[in-house]
């Protein structure tokens, strides 16, 4: 009843758990004025029709044979799905694409934009980027594929792997290429081994080369060099923005993606009234947040007061170390989890940034990312600092990613206590604050000193003696004065105060 229900109400966990193609992930932004953000979300639909399973039988098994999603993919799709393509389509079964024996492991998909990299495209199996000409006219893809987060402690033989860029195809072929790609790891993946079964695990035996030659054999063609393009961006797409087409658009960030109401804090309830009295569509994003759509100009207003009445916050008063944090469910949910995430990352968050605010980086912010084991399922190892459980109250440190998630990161110590992660991080933010480049952000400078330069730094590094405190009485009056400017400067009060004495001591002393 409850997959019946979901199918009902116009999801599907067709295919969601198996080894086939899984879910296709498109950026989140509703733009109405960018036809690439369209062309993305119809190729994503489009290419999960293509790897779709065409068994009835989800259907016969939950829903008594009947098809509740009627939506019928375009001629393009239907035809490519039945051209051989030199070997794509095998003979056995109802399965033109998976015969009887479907992929050798999951596989995960993306399309996205220019640019724009809220998908994490290097860490899935197979991604399309949508090139456009000047006028928005939809002109081919670039591919990348063998992107793959998955780890299992203390066997090196699996890895987090990043996408390669494979090629760049014409918008008529793409069908044909992308099964081609699912053709070769269907063939040539290691069907032994599970935890060697991922596509990422096959390009990193043969190389890229090889691969191609392989890919190109089913595609018919020769491949052609993917184009060059801009560095892609991590984006969230949080806050009020325009739509492109008169209309707004609205993202509220969810811690860890829990819709729960907790006091007076009441997001649930918040996104039901606005739901109920606006009727607006929504969208997840990959960052566990919500895209509220199609919102009048005339309605910011009220939603915004519904908001503040349920003690929403609006994005910009939300720290930056939250907004671009994750954590999967891990425990209780997961039975898999060996420790905490979602339950433990918020409090730490909050310590982090009183210790940042000790060591003078008050405003700095980072990526950070928690799972509660080395699945990977809220992408850790592609977070400038990762946490990954790795037993009871213990976790992996990882750090050297990229804020805009095209680097992965490595693992810098083990078996870290959460008691601990204060202690263990402090000499490697002492060492970013002294010796990071203008503007350098803490993923970037993990990865120019490298892991034996950090450790080496940890290792050596003495803790500042706790001064004595000593008491000085000051009148209410600036200590409020103090406080403000403290909050608003994001330095520590005792800093503050020290600075402007000395200032002013060294003019009485100059007098
Ligand atoms: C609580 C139930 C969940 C379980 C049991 C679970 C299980 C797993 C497993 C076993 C893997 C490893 C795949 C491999 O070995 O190749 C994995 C990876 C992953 N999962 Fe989950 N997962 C769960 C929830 C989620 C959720 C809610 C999301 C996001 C919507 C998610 C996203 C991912 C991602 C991004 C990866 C890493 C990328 C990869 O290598 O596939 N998972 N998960
Ligand atoms: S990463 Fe988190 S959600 Fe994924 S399998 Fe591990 S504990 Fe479960």
């Amino acid at each position: 009843a409850t997959i019946a229900a979901i199918v009902n109400n116009l999801g599907s966990t067709l295919g969601a758990c198996g080894d086939l193609n899984r879910n296709v992930m498109a950026p989140p932004a509703p733009f109405k004025n960018r036809p690439e953000y369209d062309l993305a979300w119809e190729y994503a639909d489009n290419v999960a029709h293509l790897l779709r399973p065409q068994t009835g039988a989800y259907y016969e098994i939950w829903l008594d044979g009947e098809m509740a999603i009627s939506a019928e993919p375009p001629q393009a799709v239907r035809d490519a799905l039945s051209r051989n393509g030199n070997g794509t389509i095998v003979h056995e079964g109802e399965e033109p694409l998976y015969g009887d024996r479907y992929m050798p492991r999951k596989f995960k998909s993306s399309v996205t934009v220019v640019g724009d990299n809220s998908v994490d495209l290097f860490s899935q199996d197979l991604s399309l980027v949508v090139i456009t000409d000047k006028k928005g006219k939809l002109q081919g893809f670039n591919i990348y594929a063998g992107g793959g987060l998955a780890r299992t402690h203390g066997k090196d033989e699996t890895y987090p792997r990043l996408a390669d860029a494979i090629c760049y195809v014409n918008a008529a072929d793409v069908y044909d290429l992308v099964k081609a790609i699912v053709a070769t790891q269907r063939d040539y993946g290691d069907r032994v081994n599970r935890r060697q079964a991922r596509l990422k695990y096959l390009l990193a035996d043969w190389g890229v080369e090889k691969f191609r030659e392989q890919v190109s054999e089913y595609f018919g063609k020769k491949l052609t060099a993917p184009k060059e393009l801009p560095p892609f961006k991590y984006e969230d797409f949080l806050g009020w923005h325009e739509q492109g087409d008169g209309k707004l658009f609205l993202g509220l960030s969810v811690q860890n993606g829990r819709v729960q109401d907790k006091g007076s804090w009441k997001l649930r309830s918040a996104l039901r009234e606005i739901v109920d009295r606006f009727d607006l569509p929504m969208r997840l994003t990959p960052h566990q947040n919500i895209l509220f759509y199609e919102i009048a100009p005339e309605h910011r207003a009220e939603i915004d007061a519904i908001l503040d009445r349920c003690n929403i916050k609006p994005v910009e008063a939300i720290d930056d170390l939250e907004r671009r944090s994750m954590a999967c469910p891990a425990l209780p949910l997961c039975g898999l989890a060996v420790t905490e995430a979602e339950r433990a990352l918020p409090g730490i968050l909050v310590r982090l940034r009183k210790q940042l605010k000790r060591i003078g980086l008050g405003n700095e912010s980072f990526v950070i990312r928690m799972t509660g084991c080395p699945n990977g399922c809220a992408r850790p190892y592609m977070a400038e600092l990762g946490f990954v459980g790795q037993g009871p109250d213990a976790y992996q440190i990882w750090v050297g990613a990229d804020p805009n998630q095209t680097r992965l990161a490595q693992a810098l110590f083990e078996r870290v206590k959460d008691a601990e992660i204060e202690t263990t991080l402090e000499p490697i933010f002492v060492y970013f604050k002294r010796d990071r480049q203008t503007g350098e952000s803490f993923g970037d400078f993990c990865d120019r000193v490298g892991l034996d330069a950090l450790r080496e730094f940890a290792t050596s590094y003495t803790p500042p003696k706790r001064h004595e405190r000593r008491r000085v009485r000051i009148q209410d009056e600036i200590y409020l004065r103090l406080k403000a400017a403290s909050d608003a400067s994001g330095k520590p009060m005792i800093d503050l105060a020290s600075e402007a004495l000395a200032q002013y001591l060294d003019r009485l002393e100059s007098e």
